[in-house]
């Protein structure tokens, strides 16, 4: 596993959006640092109900914005909330419930699916909201 803390440079162009971002991938760096200090599952538990909780309020916010601007990407991005989510909380249900706690498959799964749905799809209603007014 990477000792680098994860980041990403990339904003969206809408400051909520990326502040919400900036807390997702904090806890996310939470649950990994958990992870390297040995935390029992009481503790990683709690950060990753944290973690399904914040997730789940920052794909209705955004998806209540891309409602509100009319873009025409929302049910193509609400099928990969959706999507993002059920696998989330299958692989947290692993971590939380399976026999053996196992961070390295969930961790690797986080970072890859958040990072890469930031930079792909959450990049694309940007430049349509700042369009039409949003900063
Ligand atoms: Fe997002
Ligand atoms: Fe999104």
């Amino acid at each position: 596993m990477a000792l680098l803390t994860w980041s990403y440079a990339s904003s969206v162009g809408v400051r909520a959006m990326d502040d919400q971002h900036g807390i997702l991938i904090d806890t996310m760096n939470e649950l990994r640092l958990a992870a390297v200090r040995g935390l029992g599952r009481e503790q990683v538990s709690e950060i990753l109900d944290r973690l399904i909780e914040f997730t789940r309020m920052h794909f209705w916010s955004e998806e209540q914005l891309m409602d509100q601007y009319g873009f025409p990407g929302l049910a193509e991005h609400r099928v990969e909330h959706r999507r993002i989510l059920a696998q989330t909380l299958q692989s947290a249900h692993r971590v939380q419930h399976g026999e053996k706690m196992q961070m390295h498959p969930l961790l690797g799964f986080l970072r890859e699916s958040y990072s890469e749905h930031i930079e792909g799809l959450d990049l694309q209603y940007g430049p349509w909201m700042n369009a039409r007014g949003a900063d």
